[in-house]
């Protein structure tokens, strides 16, 4: 297992470019199993996550390569069975039911589990497939799904679930009929993955609204896509830039989809410029403590809130983080706490009185955005510090250690 050594205090300063979105390529990667033709996609990440999927993608009949950040993908002979060995390292799995269904009429997909931030059901995916004619059994941790003919329906999510609304996406673009998704996820991952349907030729409008209107076609075509910029990266730089009170300029970053987190950073004193393809982030005098609470898009999202209270940490007063959308996202408080943080749990709430420093000290990272959070932390923090578990980071951030390194800090790689 590897972990990283990183010596603190060192602003940052220069171009830092963001990858293509992990959580838009991962269901656009499962879509792929959807065309008749092949599928070349730009931009995507090499990311531990991705490679789990292309792995999913060859024992589901999808034949893959994956040269550089481009994904060629042509579907063979297609299976219907997820194994539990993949699902369980990565719960975007349960993604692939959709397309499963709607292409072959049944599905077998290990049950994902919970997870460090939460139990996660999928119940609201199942409910909408049912809507749809699918049959479910739950045997032995797997979902055994059935129908004849998946076909279109009215569905209405109780809470808008970005996983579920991209599984009936993709089922709904070759069901028989419409479908019609109410308090659908506007996350702008849904958006893209819409986007890459549409370039497959599905009939999709009001994606990036509440309500998405899908008409299914008899079949998609391949396509040539580039995934969108990440946001979560880019929202991490940000702080990053303005932590260590350096300046960064961030490259194809998405500044339009990161709204919400612009704006608290800027009330917490962060200058923040967009300038043509570039973002230029840096600290404006002291920072100040505020608000927050996490709420599906276009609200602060629950994968920037550990930054931001990294931020937090270091602010003048205090600032308050509610967590609405996960029951379980705080495991990175008490780490920050042992770097000399200042954070009071009460129920879904942290409550962060800012500090003069933080210090270097050995830290757990315990699911992907607690990962960044601490070494964002360790970016600022005085002395060493050794953020161990980083394969959580593995899955999500692409070469993070050699974009810092790029921009001044020192940050290393070693075994545990
Ligand atoms: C996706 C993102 C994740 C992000 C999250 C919220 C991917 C691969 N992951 O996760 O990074 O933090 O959106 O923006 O894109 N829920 C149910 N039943 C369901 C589905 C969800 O109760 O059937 C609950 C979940 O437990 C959670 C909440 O709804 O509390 C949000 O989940 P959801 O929006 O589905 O998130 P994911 O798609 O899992």
């Amino acid at each position: 297992m590897d972990k990283l050594i990183i010596e603190g205090g060192n602003p940052l300063h220069g171009e830092i470019r963001v990858s293509g979105a992990k959580n838009a390529a991962l269901p656009i990667l499962l879509a792929c199993i959807l065309p008749e033709g092949p599928v070349n996609l730009s931009r995507v990440p090499r990311l531990r996550d991705i490679h789990t999927t292309l792995k999913l993608l060859d024992i589901l009949g999808c034949e893959t390569s994956f040269e550089g950040n481009e994904v060629k993908s042509t579907v063979c002979n297609i299976q219907t069975e997820a194994p539990y060995d993949l699902v369980k390292t990565m719960r975007a799995s349960v993604l692939c039911l959709g397309p499963l269904l709607a292409l072959k009429g049944e599905a077998k997909v290990a049950l994902p589990g919970g997870c460090a931030i939460g139990a996660r059901p999928v119940d609201l995916h199942l409910t909408a497939f049912e809507k749809m004619g699918a049959t479910f059994e739950l045997d032995s941790g797997y979902i055994y799904g059935h129908c004849k003919k998946l076909k279109g329906a009215n569905i209405h999510f109780d809470f808008p679930t970005v996983g579920g609304t991209e599984n009936v996406l993709m089922a709904a673009s070759i069901a028989e009929g419409e479908t019609i998704i109410e308090n659908a996820a506007r996350e702008p991952e849904v958006v893209d993955l819409a986007e890459f349907l549409i370039a497959c030729g599905a009939r999709i409008t009001g994606h990036g609204t509440s309500i998405i209107r899908v008409e299914g076609v008899s079949s998609l075509k391949g396509c040539d896509y580039t995934v969108m910029p990440d946001r979560i990266e880019a929202g991490t730089y940000m702080v990053a830039a303005a932590l260590t009170d350096g300046e960064l300029e961030i490259l194809d970053c998405p500044f339009q989809e990161l709204d919400a987190v612009v704006y608290k950073l800027r009330e917490m004193g962060v200058w923040i410029n967009e300038d043509n393809d570039r973002v230029i982030v840096r600290r404006q005098g002291e920072l100040t403590g505020v608000d927050i609470t996490t709420q599906p898009f276009p609200g602060f999202p629950t994968d920037m809130q550990a930054q931001l209270m990294t931020l937090m940490c270091l602010a003048n007063g205090a600032g308050t983080i509610e967590e609405k959308i996960f029951e379980n996202r705080f495991m990175h408080v008490q780490e920050l706490v042992r770097m000399g943080a200042n954070i009071k749990l009460k129920g879904r709430t942290a409550m962060i009185r800012g500090v003069d420093k933080l210090t270097g000290a050995p830290v757990m990272a315990s699911d992907l955005r607690a990962s960044a959070s601490l070494v964002v932390a360790a970016l600022a923090a005085e002395g060493e510090t050794e953020v161990q578990r980083i394969y959580h980071l593995d899955r999500g951030y692409e070469q993070l250690e050699k974009k810092f390194s790029a921009v001044g800090a020192k940050i290393r790689r070693e075994k545990e």
